[in-house]
This record gives structure tokens, C-alpha cells and sequence, in this order.
């Protein structure tokens, strides 16, 4: 089954990105780290927003790993330089996550939170697959099941509408086709969110 892109994220919303509750995530940190983030890793941040999961990245990899910020948008990265300043493991890059002009095989992880539902997953993948080395991770972070979500006072279900979604089974499909094997996966709130791990595995007369 494919996916079809619906919508780019509204910056305008870009605020609402870095509190926790509105997230439903209490500690990215924690989250990270059980994907499987390590002190001294480099990781990719494939549509970064303003900055929620790379701060969280940041402490993880520490001051022996490295990070790279890839966003597009202008009003969401102004807000991410705000949030997130300069330091010495970090590098922002505004460009598109389906062609970053990153090294290729330079970076241990690409990390995708809530983004990849927003673009061409499989060009998406072909352009991770690119970045990270042999035996590099992909991680994703997606929305789940719409039916699963809980509502916010408002009566709006949390996250974006159903027909948005890249469902996992769907995800499943794409990250097959692109040569990736998953190694681990989990979820929040009864799968309203849910996460992969999936490490680059060879394919013929893709990779460099
Ligand atoms: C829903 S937000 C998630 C942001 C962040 N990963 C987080 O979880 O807080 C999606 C972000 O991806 C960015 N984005 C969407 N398509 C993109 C593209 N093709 N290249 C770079 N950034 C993109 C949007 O501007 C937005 O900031």
C-alpha cells in the first residue's frame, strides 16, 4: 500500500512542538534512549521542527557524538535557534530531507520524528539509506492508529487526521523495499504513536 503526502506542518503551530503534553510525550530523553541513541553516536535529525527531539539527542550522543538539524522552514528553524543556540556537536542544515547534501555514510543514525508522513517516504528512505554508513539505523516516530488517540479539551483527537497517517504496517512495506531490517519497535498510548528502529541492510546496486 502506498502513502500519499497530505499536508506540510503549519509553522505557525511550531510552539505547540515543544510542550511535552501537548506531545504526549513526558521525556524524550527516556524515548531516545530506549530507540536506542548512545553517548558518541551522530545522528541525523530529519525534520528537525523547533528542536524538541534534538534537544533530547543532543544529551544523548553528548559531547562525543554529533547532531545535524535538517529542516526547511524558516518561522520553525527560527524558533529551533531560539530553543536550541549554538554548541559544539551541532549542525544545522536548512534544506530538504529528501535531498540534504550531507556526506554520504557519514552518520551512525537517521532520526525521523512525525515527519515522514509529510513527504515521499520512499524517496525519504533512499536519501537516509544514503547518509548513514553500512550498518547505520533509520528510527521513525510516527502517528498511529487515529481510533487509539486520546482528545484534547477541545474534542479534537490528537495528532493529525486519519487519512494523514503512515500506519506502521504501511511503513513496514516502504522500509522492506529499501533494503532496511527492523530490529526493534514500540509504542505510546496503545499505538496512537509508535516507533521503529531498522538498520541498513545491502542492496543490490543501491548502495555506495
Ligand atoms: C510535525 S513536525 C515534527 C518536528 C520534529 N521532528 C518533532 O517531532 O518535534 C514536521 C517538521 O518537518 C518539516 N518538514 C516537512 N517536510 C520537510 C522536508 N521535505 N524537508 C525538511 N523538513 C521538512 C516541517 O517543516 C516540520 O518542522
Amino acid at each position: 500500500m502506498r502513502h500519499l503526502p497530505k499536508h506540510r506542518f503549519d509553522p505557525a503551530k511550531a510552539h505547540k512542538l515543544l510542550d511535552p503534553r501537548w506531545r504526549l510525550i513526558d521525556n524524550p530523553l527516556e524515548l531516545v534512549r530506549t530507540m536506542g541513541i548512545e553517548e558518541g553516536m551522530r545522528v541525523v535529525d530529519l525534520g528537525c521542527g523547533p528542536g524538541f527531539f534534538t534537544r533530547a539527542l543532543l544529551e544523548a550522543v553528548g559531547s562525543t557524538g554529533r547532531v545535524a538539524a535538517v529542516e526547511l522552514q524558516d518561522q520553525v528553524l527560527e524558533i529551533f535557534r531560539d530553543q536550541i543556540g549554538n554548541r559544539p556537536n551541532l549542525e544545522i542544515h536548512q534544506t530538504d530531507i529528501l535531498a540534504t547534501g550531507l556526506g554520504m555514510g557519514q552518520w551512525d543514525v537517521a532520526f525521523v520524528a512525525f515527519t515522514l508522513h509529510e513527504v515521499d517516504v520512499k524517496a525519504a528512505l533512499e536519501e537516509a539509506n544514503r547518509i548513514i554508513g553500512e550498518g547505520g539505523r533509520l528510527m521513525v516516530l510516527e502517528w498511529g492508529d487515529h481510533a487509539v488517540c486520546p482528545q484534547r479539551d477541545d474534542g479534537q483527537t490528537v495528532g493529525p487526521p486519519a487519512d494523514h497517517r503512515l500506519l506502521d504496517a504501511v511503513l513496514a512495506g516502504y522500509l522492506s523495499e529499501a533494503g532496511f531490517i527492523t530490529e526493534s519497535t514500540g509504542q505510546n498510548w496503545g499505538g496512537c504513536q509508535y516507533w521503529v528502529r531498522a538498520v541498513r541492510g545491502m542492496k543490490s546496486g543501491r548502495l555506495g
